[in-house]
């Protein structure tokens, strides 16, 4: 029968292979059709270092920085020719987002990497694709709801991790964008974006994920970078279990 030999999309098989492995009790969550090894090929090489963050509403105080445009696009363009911090001499581009402006959903990520420095789009190499297909699971793509962008607009060389000057150089720019986007609900994937957004600068991801925050009166769910999901798929439940409470949050929006 035609009807029942048509597939389903591949977000709904996605999303019904991992809670299948839920409910069977895995600890390892797998998606079909995308092996570890497929994506790992892609994905950047494993960042070293380490740097303190900032809370993003104390940024101000920190350091006195010109005041940034009110209207997205000149806020977008400001961005992209800012020469605030020495990574706009080695960016190839600034990065500045991906996905619609009036989204439910922002998706807060640490800084472009290699592709996202070519392309000028953030999250278009492994990680992003696993990304997009983890959202896709629950309904959220960005075609329509979500809108994606990082703490850093521009590339740190060799994918290092961020440092505190950069971060507080860039922030004012994701201050203003989160205002202008105003969405329902945030997103942090990984330390760097979860602290800077949860002001808890100490707190380990670990300990900042699985639950909902508050980002100047928006939700705020914090969870693991897909590239480290890459590298360690035994946080996959975890993520998924991040990416529930979401959908509880945007559900109840
Ligand atoms: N990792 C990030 O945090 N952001 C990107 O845009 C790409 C990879």
């Amino acid at each position: 029968m035609r009807g029942s030999s048509k597939r389903r999309p591949a977000a709904e098989r996605s999303a019904r292979l991992l809670q299948q492995q839920i409910e069977l009790g895995g600890q390892e969550l797998f998606l079909n059709r995308l092996t570890r090894e497929e994506v790992f090929t892609h994905t950047e090489a494993t960042k070293s270092g380490t740097a303190d963050t900032l809370a993003l509403d104390s940024i101000e105080k920190v350091k006195s920085l010109p005041v940034l445009p009110a209207s997205y696009e000149e806020l977008r363009s400001a961005a992209l020719s800012c020469d605030r911090c020495r990574l706009s001499e080695s960016r190839t581009q600034a990065v500045f987002s991906d996905g619609a402006v009036d989204a439910r959903l922002v998706v807060v990520g640490e800084a472009p990497g290699a592709n996202e420095d070519r392309t000028g789009i953030p999250f278009v190499g492994a990680a992003g694709r696993y990304l997009d297909l983890l959202l896709a699971t629950v309904g959220m793509s960005r075609k329509d709801s979500v809108y994606i962008c990082n703490v850093l607009k521009c590339r740190p060389p060799d994918n290092r991790n961020p440092m505190p000057d950069e971060i507080s150089a860039c922030s004012s720019f994701l201050k203003k964008q989160l205002e202008l986007v105003n969405p329902q609900a945030l997103l942090a994937v990984g330390s760097f974006a979860a602290q800077l957004l949860t002001g808890q600068e100490k707190t380990t991801l670990g300990g900042l994920r699985a639950e909902v925050h508050s980002y100047r009166d928006i939700p705020l769910v914090c969870t693991y970078h897909p590239a480290a999901l890459l590298r360690n798929p035994k946080w996959t439940r975890s993520f998924w279990e991040d990416l529930q409470l979401l959908r509880a949050v945007l559900d109840s929006a």
